[in-house]
């Protein structure tokens, strides 16, 4: 028997003023696209910002439906639109956030695992890391690569 252990750094920041400007930005931007989100069934408006290697940014939110299932995230809304706009242009970086009856969530809200899957492939598809910057109101959460954020994941490389 063999033990195989993973591991997933995050960097932690109590406050905006420790990030770049570019991540700032971005995170504004998530916060903007959020107010937009449709929820009026969870009433938990997620907002999404994605850097594109052309420095475009493209930005998404919930989209829920009364037939639950389908509904759609914020990731999947944005990372679907970035990839069908630009197709042949690298994602760089997403910024994710969250309000719940229009209060910004204070801690940072993670990709579910569909998200985490559906953004691994947009990584993988353009051979380039995309940070993924997790924001909340009281704490800021930065991870370098979706792989770090789904060990042992089914993809291409696998058909
Ligand atoms: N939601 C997202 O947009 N992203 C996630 O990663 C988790 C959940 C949405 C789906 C639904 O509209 C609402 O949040 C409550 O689950």
């Amino acid at each position: 028997m063999k033990k195989t252990e993973f591991s997933t750094v995050v960097y932690e920041y109590d406050s905006l003023d420790e990030l770049s400007k570019e991540e700032v930005f971005l995170v504004e931007k998530a916060k903007e696209s959020a107010m937009n989100a449709y929820a009026p069934y969870s009433k938990f408006q997620v907002g999404v910002s994605v850097l594109l290697s052309n420095n475009k940014v493209v930005n998404g939110n919930n989209q829920e439906n009364a037939a639950y299932p389908s509904g759609l995230c914020a990731e999947r809304v944005a990372i679907f639109y970035a990839n069908a706009k630009y197709p042949d242009v690298a994602v760089k970086a997403i910024a994710i956030c969250a309000f719940t009856n229009t209060e910004f969530v204070k801690t940072p809200i993670p990709p579910c695992g569909g998200c985490r899957q559906s953004l691994l492939e947009t990584e993988m598809r353009y051979h380039t890391p995309i940070k993924v910057i997790l924001a909340g109101s009281e704490k800021i959460f930065i991870i370098n690569s979706v792989k770090d954020l789904l060990p042992l994941n089914f993809n291409s490389d696998m058909l």
